[in-house]
């Protein structure tokens, strides 16, 4: 009897895929195609304001990203420096709290004093825009699971006590763009009831119109909870 209808999702997560594709694309460098994501996030983050949407997680930068050409991964560290200099006043303008997971302080010293910034000037606020930073899942579970067992109790509750997510509303929906169909070491714990919906749109194409589509889809979902 663990099953519910599905109501409206409180939290939802996005892996944004297929920047690199957009620009190959157009035959445009792939920075380009990033620029675009960043424009796609841009518009999304403000769309929020009109939804009753408690938490958006976007996957910005995993932990495995750092294999990535040098110059690609500068280019992504500098649209991440360029997007809070240029967005955290309307952030705070349009009640978004800023919150970070993965192993964020471990980027360029000058990244984490942003981001410390960001998140003291943003803890007012009443919706939350959750960033994925240097983020693993795999390792984040490890690093919970460590914690939980330097407390003595290594449970499934006190492991998700020490997940980065801990305090999110639990995760409802993970979207992927692009056509994928993997989950690419994010929020591999907090996706166990998770609905999820692979999207044949690169990332740079996504629009709200995409994000109200998803969440209709949800609502019209019955949950189930490993129940019947
Ligand atoms: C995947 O495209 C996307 C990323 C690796 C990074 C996502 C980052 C952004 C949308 C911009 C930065 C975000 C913020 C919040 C400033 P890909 O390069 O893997 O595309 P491909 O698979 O088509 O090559």
């Amino acid at each position: 009897m663990n099953s519910t209808p599905a109501t409206r999702a409180r939290h939802v997560a996005i892996i944004m895929d297929g920047n690199g594709r957009w620009a190959k694309q157009r035959h445009l460098p792939r920075v380009v195609g990033h620029q675009r994501g960043v424009e796609a996030v841009r518009t999304l983050v403000r769309s929020l304001a009109d939804s009753d949407l408690e938490c958006l997680t976007l996957y910005a930068f995993s932990s495995e990203n750092w294999k990535r050409p040098e110059d690609e991964v500068s280019d992504l560290m500098n649209l991440m420096r360029r997007f809070i200099k240029s967005d955290l006043e309307e952030f705070i303008a349009n009640g978004v709290k800023l919150a970070i997971i993965g192993d964020w302080r471990g980027l360029a010293p000058d990244i984490v004093a942003l981001l410390e910034d960001a998140l003291a000037r943003t803890a007012n606020g009443t919706r939350t825009v959750a960033v994925a930073l240097n983020y693993g899942s795999q390792q984040e579970i490890a690093r919970a699971a460590r914690m939980a067992a330097d407390e003595g109790e290594v449970s499934a509750e006190a492991i998700e006590r020490h997940l980065f997510t801990t305090g999110l509303p639990p995760l409802d929906l993970l979207i992927r763009t692009s056509g994928e169909v993997r989950l690419s070491n994010f929020l591999l714990w907090q996706a166990a009831y998770a609905e999820m919906l692979f999207l044949d749109v690169l990332w740079p194409d996504f629009t709200p119109a995409h994000l109200a589509g998803a969440l209709d889809q949800f609502a019209g979902r019955e949950r189930r909870f490993g129940g019947r």
